[in-house]
């Protein structure tokens, strides 16, 4: 038989060894359980001499002592070891960067509109808005296009029965302007309008802005002193403008503006077809017949208005060169502004 101090000479570099609780409870049957090597070992007390019992006796239990104790502290070390590498595995780090929330943006067509009211507010305007399914009355007849006019066929307007149609252009909230309030009055309503026409620069709906003066002796002077400081204030630089005689119906006299040209400096480029100016907008001083139509006196009082395409001068102002991809919502466009 092996003696006492070898068996503990081993149980110490055995139980050293063992890396999981399992195993070192194995090892506590092999050594400490009822066939364990050392419950034999005390078996044999019985073939020594009665004199020689009690010490031997007292031997074999101190090495069993010996080993519970070794196998215990074991058991302390390995229960550690397992809760740290669960606390390792589980654990956050959290230093790692955060995932973003994705931020949205502001559609350059919105944005314009906010730089309107942000201008007009400045001036002194109020903020009107109209139905953009009109009747007739309110987008031609009122605005001095009565029926089988040929002004009618300025534009390619979508119609319904009854006398409806889809509005052509923010002019028809001049009249639902004029017929609220009385002079004097100063309003901008914005909003979409619609025409049969798709192409690079025209799309079948699009956003116009109105605006419309009427007090006493309001003058063309006091039209394009307004146009001047909005057009430098909306583009934020000191564009020139110039203003060519036209022809619109509800205006008398009536132009059409350019400004010089944002890319060339109006030297002559392809995005001005080297005419050195771009056509913004149309305006004019509201004719006799619309004002005297909603019942203000045209000997007393006076006014001007003009309607701007807001898609137009958003592509203008961004350098960007096809409308249509304001309306396709490719978030690889939008995130630009
Ligand atoms: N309504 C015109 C259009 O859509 C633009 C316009 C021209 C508006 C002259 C006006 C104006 O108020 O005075 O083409």
């Amino acid at each position: 038989m092996q003696s006492l101090e070898e068996i503990l000479e081993q149980a110490k570099s055995a139980i050293q060894s063992i890396s999981d609780l399992k195993s070192l409870d194995q090892y506590r049957v092999q050594y400490l359980g009822k066939k364990g090597q050392l419950t034999e070992y005390l078996k044999t007390l019985g073939q020594l001499p009665p004199e020689e019992r009690p010490a031997a006796g007292q031997k074999i239990n101190a090495a069993k002592e010996a080993i519970q104790a070794l196998i215990e502290q074991r058991d302390t070390e390995l229960k550690k070891l397992q809760i740290e590498s669960q606390l390792a595995a589980e654990s956050i780090d959290v230093t790692l960067p955060g995932r973003c929330l994705e931020f949205g943006s502001i559609h350059p067509i919105t944005q314009t509109f906010a730089e309107m009211r942000r201008i007009f507010s400045q001036f002194g305007f109020i903020f009107m808005e109209g139905p953009e399914m009109e009747d007739d009355y309110h987008n031609f007849s009122a605005l001095n296009v009565p029926p089988l006019h040929p002004a009618r066929a300025m534009q390619d307007t979508f119609y319904f029965a009854d006398n409806l149609l889809l509005r052509a252009h923010t002019s028809s909230v001049q009249i639902r302007a004029m017929k609220k309030i009385a002079p004097p009055l100063r309003v901008v309503a914005m909003g979409r309008v619609y025409r049969r026409d798709f192409d690079m620069t025209h799309t079948p709906m699009f956003h116009q802005m109105e605006c419309l003066v009427v007090d006493e002796g309001v003058t063309f002077a006091n039209l394009k002193s307004l146009l001047l400081e909005f057009l430098r204030e909306f583009f934020a630089t000191d564009v020139a403008i110039r203003l060519r005689p036209s022809y619109f119906p509800f205006t008398e006299p009536s132009a059409e503006v350019d400004i010089g040209c944002l890319n060339c400096g109006g030297k002559g480029c392809r995005i001005c077809k080297n005419t050195g100016w771009l056509e913004v907008l149309g305006c004019g001083m509201v004719h006799p017949n619309v004002l005297k139509g909603v019942g203000i006196d045209s000997e007393r009082y006076s006014g001007f208005a003009f309607g701007v395409g807001m898609d137009r001068l958003t592509l203008l102002k961004y350098g960007i060169s096809d409308l249509r991809a304001l309306f396709e919502n490719d978030l690889r466009f939008l995130r630009q502004f």
